[in-house]
């Protein structure tokens, strides 16, 4: 049995651009509790007090799953992690120090002896208050091995029950991180009565190869986050480790708790709290991580999932591999995609919506479901939601204003509004005349030409009041402008399948 120890409330979310209050952290440890991790790091509670009471509200709130909270070996930082922790089910404390020659000499100012003589004053007194111990020598791979076993054989006699190893920035290679783990084991007396576990940054980008390496080689913990977040280049992403484990099984036979299917939410509801996306090709939850484009792909994908699927998309949480239809899609995929809406058409039919398809496939880079179905019905978006006018005044302090005229079918509507700035003025007038539910959930800007009069493409995300996500682009010289156009091109979208679900039975018939 292979532990996974979570780390993505503390190492990922001392991050910039990760940071996360109270209640976002309550509702993401949670998720990591369904999602079925061994143990939660929920912060370094001498940190803040916003730190600390959140190590204490997680360590309170879960029954089932270890709390940890992260301690220097620094008597007022372990009792703050104890006092975090009095009423938690399962405590756990994680204490670390330095062992590099390089941390020792520029950063702590500390000889080895006293390094080690810090190591079994934090263990014994976290071990005081429970018997979950981690022992970390930080910057491991860089320390010098002979004193990596002198520090780690006094954690281990003053109460560690885990020696945490971690390659703090992200600078050995897989061999040589799965030797240190062998090397530990064989080295360190009273290492087979305790977990090995691994820390991998991934300033390399090794980290989960790493940890993999380390797996090999003995470790029976590996910490990591969820999506890789972490400091600089981040952590070991957990979904990618626990799913190379379960994939592979010849090469990594202890198996993880983890849930699978839970990952791909657990990795979304991250997205969501902090903003911050996962690049599409990101492995196992990325957009495209299981999306086949090219024609041959899709073809084969059809007639036998295996043919270029090594994992099932339901395994980790996907509903079913998206066939993303693009310019290197075939007929067949046209074909199944239509059918997957139902909408059933003759050969000499489809030859015809194949045609526009194409042609619009040039122009557009991916084609979902909402631009097939138009192109299917001969249906014209641009009839129902238009962005007539727009006059908006924006002054820095100061709330922004927009006035403007939006067409809905055959009713041309002003309306005014404001919002913190151009973008969300015009958008919440867009949102009061359509009463369209939901939010923004990503939003960004490219510059379709580099000169001065650059025409500015506008993609945004709307996650409805279901959940569902919608896309909308559009571009225009003025980006306020090209941001209010995807707005209605989402609307566009909404009402293309409105009529679509509607008239669906007819529709079929017609085709
Ligand atoms: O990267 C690191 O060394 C750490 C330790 C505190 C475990 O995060
Ligand atoms: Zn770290």
């Amino acid at each position: 049995m292979i532990k996974i120890f979570d780390t993505t409330l503390r190492d990922g979310e001392q991050s910039p651009g990760f940071s996360m209050n109270l209640r976002e952290k309550l509702i993401m440890a949670k998720q990591l509790e369904n999602l079925g991790v061994d143990v939660i790091e929920a912060g370094f509670a001498a940190a803040s007090d916003d730190d600390f009471e959140s190590v204490r509200q997680i360590g309170e709130m879960c029954e089932n799953t270890e709390v940890c909270g992260l301690a220097r070996c620094h008597e007022q930082d372990i009792e703050a992690t104890m006092k975090a922790l009095v009423d938690a089910a399962k405590p756990r404390v994680h204490v670390f120090i330095a062992t590099s020659d390089i941390h020792l000499e520029h950063k702590l100012k500390m000889t080895r002896d006293e390094a080690i003589k810090k190591a079994i004053m934090g263990v014994k007194l976290a071990r005081s208050f429970t018997s979950m111990v981690d022992f970390s020598p930080e910057d491991a791979t860089r320390s010098d091995r002979k004193f990596l076993v002198e520090i780690l054989t006094e954690a281990i006699k003053a109460g560690a029950d885990t020696l945490n190893i971690p390659d703090t920035v992200g600078y050995s290679t897989p061999e040589e991180f799965g030797d240190l783990i062998k090397f530990i084991r064989e080295n360190v007396p009273g290492a087979d009565k305790v977990i090995i576990s691994t820390h991998c940054h991934n300033d390399l980008g090794m980290a989960v190869a790493n940890s993999l390496a380390g797996v090999r080689n003995g470790a029976t913990q590996v910490e990591c986050t969820i999506n890789g977040i972490g400091e600089r280049a981040g952590n070991a992403a957990l979904e990618e480790v626990v799913m190379a484990m379960k994939t592979r099984p010849d090469l990594y036979p202890g198996a993880t708790g983890i849930i699978t299917p839970q990952l791909f939410a657990t990795s979304k509801l991250l997205q969501q709290i902090t903003g911050q996306k996962v690049q599409p090709n990101k492995a196992i939850v990325g957009r495209n991580a299981f999306a086949h484009e090219a024609g041959i792909h899709q073809h084969g994908v059809m007639n036998y999932s295996l043919t270029y699927e090594i994992m099932k998309p339901e395994d980790v949480g996907y509903q079913s591999s998206q066939l993303i239809l693009g310019k290197h899609s075939g007929r067949k995929a046209l074909a199944a995609r239509l059918e997957g809406l139902g909408i059933k058409v003759s050969s000499e039919r489809l030859d015809s919506i194949f045609k526009k398809f194409k042609a619009l496939a040039d122009r557009k880079k991916n084609i979902y479901d909402e631009d097939l179905i138009m192109v299917a019905m001969d249906y014209d978006v641009d009839k129902k939601f238009e962005l007539v006018s727009a006059r908006i005044f924006s002054e820095k302090d100061k709330m922004a204003k927009a006035d403007c005229v939006i067409r809905c079918g055959e009713e041309m509507e002003e309306i005014e509004a404001e919002g913190d700035g151009p973008v969300s003025a015009l958008y919440s007038a867009i949102v009061k005349v359509s009463r369209l539910k939901g939010q923004l959930t990503s939003f960004a800007i490219n510059a379709l030409t580099p000169e001065k009069e650059a025409v500015g493409m506008v993609n945004i995300e709307w996650t409805d009041g279901d959940g569902k996500q919608w896309y909308g682009h559009a571009s225009d010289t003025d980006v306020t402008v090209a941001a209010g156009k995807a707005l209605i091109d989402v609307l566009n979208r909404m009402e293309i399948r409105r009529v679509y679900d509607r008239e669906q039975g007819r529709l079929q018939f017609v085709m």
